[in-house]
């Protein structure tokens, strides 16, 4: 049976993680979708009581026993500068060399779209995110620290196989889902040396793929196109820090941070542990009210599903959640007034119901 490591995390990571296994024990009890849910104790919490951050033997277990990890949030004021978040979320998204982040942008009702005129059709793209290099590295380091002379530095690191094999997986992906368009953003009219290796990468790749049509846009016009038409978009392919912003933003496109969803995976090793993550972070406003959004997580699950090929039950639950946010069955992110299980329990409620005719 397939295992799924699930860390709960920081703030209202648990709470959202306990509904994503609401949904995932539904799929199990009533479609027979097998996963062995293996939970555990990492995050400030844990970090607090015993230094415990990600310890290697664990990730090696991880590694070597699980097909998935399904993470809720990290984040911790009582953590400063996200030490322990960084030991585990990197641990892993580098850790295992899952290089390729990808963020589904996808409005799942009219409703949820922000920008006049348009609708959910008009929102449905990919965002590839490198996700083992770039500013993310951890390469720099600080000079006369407190002083007024201070420096800080850090380095943004793009190799030709980093910069290559993520170009790739987005190519890949778009033939093999029989999209058409695929565009790069990077800055390489600014940072001359370390993106136009992005550049010329991408324009020998593009070669391979004479039947989708190759695009390029800096980051600060892709920000403005995405606002303006967000849709002539479909699968948008870039660096690390680049394609942590530019999702907010197509989180926005989409109805919020609630409802955007991803997943990390090395596509050369596809056999290798794949990580789950709700787009936002720990949100400590809203920790213990019962009013956090459970949906991203719920998406999560669906991703789930998707790659490991239960695709009935993946469109299932998306016929579900489309449904409930159709019929403003939300939290009151997404204009509703239901607590975050009573979001989960109309979710259920539309899967128990027969597909109409
Ligand atoms: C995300 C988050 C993380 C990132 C933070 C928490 C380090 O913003 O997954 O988008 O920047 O990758
Ligand atoms: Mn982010």
């Amino acid at each position: 049976m397939k295992k799924l490591a699930v860390i709960p995390g920081d703030g209202i990571g648990p709470e959202v993680i306990a509904e994503g296994l609401r949904v995932l024990s539904w799929f199990q009890r009533e479609r027979g979708i097998e996963f062995e849910v293996w939970q555990l104790d990492l995050g400030a919490e844990r970090y607090l009581r015993d230094g415990t951050t990600f310890p290697a033997e664990l990730r090696d277990e991880i590694a070597t026993s699980c097909a998935g990890v399904l993470l809720g949030a990290l984040g911790d004021a009582r953590v400063p500068n996200f030490e322990h978040a960084r030991d585990i979320l990197f641990g892993m998204r580098m850790g295992f060399d899952l290089y390729a982040n990808v963020r589904p942008v996808r409005a799942l009702s009219d409703r949820l779209v922000p920008l006049r005129g348009r609708t959910a059709r008009d929102v449905n793209f990919v965002v590839f995110r490198e996700n083992t290099e770039g500013i993310y590295a951890g390469i720099g380091g600080q000079l006369r620290r407190g002083s007024a002379d201070e420096i800080a530095i850090n380095e943004d690191i793009n190799t030709r196989k980093g910069v290559s094999r993520i170009i790739r997986a987005a190519f890949d992906y778009a033939r093999r889902t029989g999209r058409t368009r695929v565009l790069m953003s990077d800055k390489s009219n600014a940072m001359r040396h370390a993106h136009e290796l992005w550049q010329r990468v991408f324009h020998e790749l593009r070669l391979d793929y004479p039947e989708i049509e190759a695009r390029h846009l800096y980051i600060d016009a892709l920000c403005l196109e995405l606002v303006r038409d967000p849709s002539q978009f479909q699968v948008i392919v870039t660096n690390n820090l680049f394609g942590d912003i530019v999702t907010d933003l197509g989180a926005a496109l989409q109805g919020g941070m609630g409802v955007a969803a991803s997943v990390s995976s090395n596509p050369d090793h596809p056999e290798r542990v794949k990580l789950f993550e709700p787009v936002h972070g720990s949100a400590p406003n809203l920790v213990g009210r019962g009013i956090a959004n459970p949906v991203a997580t719920v998406l999560c699950i669906g991703l789930l599903f998707e790659e490991f090929g239960f695709v009935g039950a993946a469109h299932e639950l998306e016929i579900a959640v489309r449904a409930t946010l159709e019929a403003q069955e939300t939290t009151a992110d997404l204009g509703g007034s239901l607590s975050t299980s009573a979001v989960t329990d109309a979710i259920l409620a539309r899967l128990a119901q027969p597909a109409p005719a």
